[in-house]
């Protein structure tokens, strides 16, 4: 066996006793994240909750190498994050498509960040249509698609982009309640054939167990992390199914309680 069989690959993410804290003018520093440790492993789907304020979207950011922490530190793929990692891709609550390209050319930039060889990226761009079932409207412009095909878009540049990790900020949350379901699903089938790394935000304790394999609480700001729960659910997932599972009702009721939400 070679030497490096038996060495096994850094965390995708690892976040170190991480600190982040925000100057104010006439205040000490706002501290936004006390202490959190995290570690997301390949091709792990990692959901995060927490009240409004508690710094999820914050880590996300220190995770992309948008913030200096003050103190610990942010590891992707094992090396120490100063600068925006390569191939860590992110996607918001409100999609961010350029108005003047079509479907095919917004995924394409996906492409051309990620650095896909030119003759490989219209297969590429047909393949993530394809799996995205946004086939027949390649040559649609943003503007005439509905919420969720937008919503589909833009995961179809993330995933044009080849990122080794996802980060996802409320992606979903935008859309009325069925699309959500629909989206959701789409993304497990996604994840499923493409396995990425992916950090998923959301306000919605059902949505976090209904496709994450781990949901990690957050506590109010400065955020530490309440609880980490392993998701042992069988997939792929069926939604209607999984709401009368003992397993997924155990695990909302407890991350309901962890929150401190009203019942
Ligand atoms: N650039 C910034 N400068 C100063 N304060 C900031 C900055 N970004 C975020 N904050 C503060 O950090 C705290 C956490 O913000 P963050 O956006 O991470 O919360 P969140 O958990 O994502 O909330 P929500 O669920 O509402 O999206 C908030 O009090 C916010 O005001
Ligand atoms: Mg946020």
């Amino acid at each position: 066996m070679a030497l490096t069989d038996t060495i096994s690959a850094p965390p995708r993410a690892e976040l170190a006793n991480l600190r982040i804290a925000f100057p104010r003018p006439d205040a000490p520093p706002l501290e936004v994240i006390s202490g959190v440790s995290l570690q997301v492993g390949e091709g792990e789907f990692v959901a995060v909750v927490g009240p409004s304020g508690s710094g999820k979207s914050t880590i996300l950011r220190a995770i992309c190498g948008l913030l200096k922490p003050a103190g610990g530190e942010v590891r992707v793929n094992g090396t120490r994050v100063t600068t925006p990692p390569p191939h860590v891709g992110f996607m918001f609550q409100k999609d961010a498509l350029l108005p003047w390209r079509t479907v095919a050319d917004n995924i394409k930039v996906g492409c051309e960040l990620g650095g896909t060889p030119r003759q490989k990226q219209p297969a590429r761009v047909a393949e993530l249509i394809r799996l995205l079932r946004l086939d027949g409207f390649e040559n649609a412009w943003p503007r005439q698609l509905s919420g969720g095909m937008r919503q589909r878009v833009s995961l179809g540049r993330l995933l044009a982009y080849e990122p080794d990790l996802m980060l996802m900020d409320e992606p979903f949350g935008a859309l009325d309640y069925q699309t959500k379901i629909a989206m959701g699903l789409e993304l497990l089938r996604v994840w499923e054939t493409e396995r990425r790394s992916i950090i998923f935000v959301t306000h919605d304790i059902e949505e976090a167990v209904a496709l994450a394999d781990r949901v990690v609480v957050f506590s109010a700001r400065p955020a530490r992390i309440v609880a980490d729960y392993a998701v042992d659910l069988p997939r792929p997932r069926h939604m209607k199914a999984l709401r009368s599972d003992p397993t997924f009702t155990h695990l909302t009721e407890a991350i309901w309680s962890d929150l401190a939400l009203p019942s």
